[in-house]
C-alpha cells in the first residue's frame, strides 16, 4: 500500500509514523516540516480547559488522547532516543476577580457533571501550589491529570521516528491531488513531479483547502486562526506547573519547561493568513500575565511568534474519508492539535490501513459538513 500524506505538522508526522509502523510505504510531503502551528504551540495537554459547553464529543476525544500520551511518548523516546519534554504535573486554572471565579465555578460543575475530577482551590491554596501568583488571585481549579509536552521536542522526535521506519520525506509543496477514474491516485508537486498513491491523506492544517485538482466541496472549509505566543526564560524557579488564568474574562496561559523556558500564550484572532506579531497582541498577553504573576516582568524575553490554528466550521477536528475515494482528511484540530496527536494518529492510520478505527472518531467525520448530512 502506497500512502502519501500532505503536511508534516504534528498530525501528519504522527500519522506517517503509525502508518509506516502498520506496514505501508509512506511519503510525507511538506516544504518546511514542523514549521507551522506545531512550532509555535505551547503544548498544554488539557482536554477540559480549551472546551466550551456542548463539546462533549471533543472532550471524549481529548481524554482518549491524554490517556494515550504516556505510552505514545515512551514509545517515541525509546525508538529515537530523543526526549519530548512530557510532563504530568497537572494544570492549575486561576481567577483574577470574582466574575472570573464564577466562570471557573461553572467550569468545575460542567467537569463534575461529566465525571472529570477538578479540585476547587481558594486563593491561598492556589498560592501554596504556585507561590509566584499575585496576592489578589481569588481562587482556582486544579486538573491533576493534565500536563504538557514540548512541541519543539516532539516534532524532531516524530521526524526521527518517521526516518527510522523508512518514511520518505519530500520537501516540496503539494499543488494538486491527481484524480484518475474518479479516485485519488497521487499528488502533483510544485516541480511538476507526481507521486502515485493508493491513498492520500490531506493534513495541511489551514492550507488543506488550498490543494488543487479536487471537485468543489471535497474538503470541508478550514480557516486559519492566528495565535501570538511569547517565549520567556528564567534561571530561578518561577512556575511548577502549567498555569491558566482568567483575567477580566480574557484567558491567558503559561507553560514552564524544565530548561527554564516559559511559554506565554495566546491570542485568538480571525485575520486570515496573517502571521504578523503585533504590539497590541503582545501587550494583551503581558498585561494579563502580569496581573496573575507580577514577577513576570523580571523574566528574560526570548522570542515572539505567531501561528495559524486550523479551525473547521464547528471548531472540531475533521478526520476521515472524503467524497473522493482514496482521499482522506485530517485537519481542523484548532486549539487542540498537540493534545489530540496520539488519538488522531491512531484514528487516521487505522483508516489508511483499513484497521479497526477507535470509536471516539465517530463524530468527526468530514461528511458532517455536507448538505445531505447537515439537512
Ligand atoms: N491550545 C492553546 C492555544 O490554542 O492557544
Amino acid at each position: 500500500m502506497q500512502i502519501v500524506i500532505i503536511g508534516a505538522g504534528v498530525i501528519g508526522l504522527a500519522t506517517a509514523w503509525r502508518t509506516a509502523a502498520g506496514g505501508a510505504a509512506v511519503t510525507l510531503v511538506d516544504p518546511a516540516p514542523a514549521s507551522g502551528a506545531s512550532s509555535v504551540a505551547a503544548g498544554m495537554l488539557t482536554p477540559v480547559s480549551e472546551l466550551t459547553y456542548g463539546e462533549e464529543p471533543l472532550l471524549r476525544l481529548g481524554l482518549a488522547s491524554r490517556d494515550r500520551y504516556g505510552a505514545f511518548v515512551a514509545e517515541l523516546e525509546e525508538l529515537t532516543g530523543l526526549e519530548t519534554g512530557y510532563r504530568t504535573d497537572g494544570i492549575i486554572e486561576v481567577a483574577f476577580d470574582s466574575d472570573d471565579l464564577r466562570h471557573l465555578d461553572d467550569l468545575r460543575r460542567f467537569q463534575e457533571d461529566l465525571g472529570i475530577p477538578a479540585e476547587a482551590l481558594t486563593g491561598r491554596e492556589c498560592r501554596r501550589l504556585e507561590p509566584m501568583l499575585a496576592p489578589g488571585v481569588r481562587g482556582g481549579l486544579l486538573a491533576p491529570e493534565d500536563g504538557s509536552v514540548d512541541p519543539r521536542r516532539l516534532t524532531p522526535a516524530l521526524l526521527a521516528a518517521c526516518d527510522r521506519l523508512g518514511v520518505r520525506l519530500v520537501r516540496r509543496r503539494a499543488e494538486r491531488v491527481v484524480v484518475e477514474d474518479d479516485a485519488a491516485a497521487g499528488v502533483g508537486l510544485d516541480d511538476g513531479t507526481v507521486i502515485r498513491a493508493d491513498r492520500v491523506l490531506l493534513a495541511a492544517g489551514p492550507w488543506s483547502g488550498d490543494i488543487g485538482g479536487l471537485p468543489p466541496g471535497t474538503v470541508p472549509p478550514v480557516r486559519p486562526v492566528k495565535g501570538q505566543v511569547i517565549r520567556l526564560r528564567t534561571r530561578a524557579p518561577f512556575l511548577r506547573r502549567s498555569t491558566r488564568g482568567l483575567v477580566r474574562g480574557s484567558s491567558v496561559y503559561l507553560v514552564p519547561r524544565a530548561d527554564g523556558e516559559i511559554v506565554l500564550g495566546a491570542t485568538q484572532e480571525e485575520l486570515g493568513f496573517d502571521t504578523r506579531v503585533t504590539a497590541g497582541g503582545l501587550w494583551e498577553l503581558l498585561r494579563d500575565a502580569r496581573e496573575l504573576l507580577p514577577g513576570i516582568t523580571e523574566l528574560e524575553f526570548a522570542e515572539v511568534t505567531a501561528g495559524l490554528r486550523p479551525g473547521s466550521p464547528d471548531n472540531a477536528p475533521v478526520m476521515g474519508p472524503t467524497a473522493l475515494p482514496g482521499l482522506l482528511v485530517g485537519t481542523g484540530h484548532f486549539r487542540n492539535g498537540i493534545l489530540l496527536t496520539p488519538v488522531s494518529a491512531d484514528i487516521l492510520s487505522a483508516m489508511l490501513l483499513d484497521g479497526p478505527v477507535p470509536e471516539v472518531a465517530g463524530p468527526f467525520a468530514p461528511d458532517r459538513f455536507s448538505p445531505e448530512v447537515s439537512a
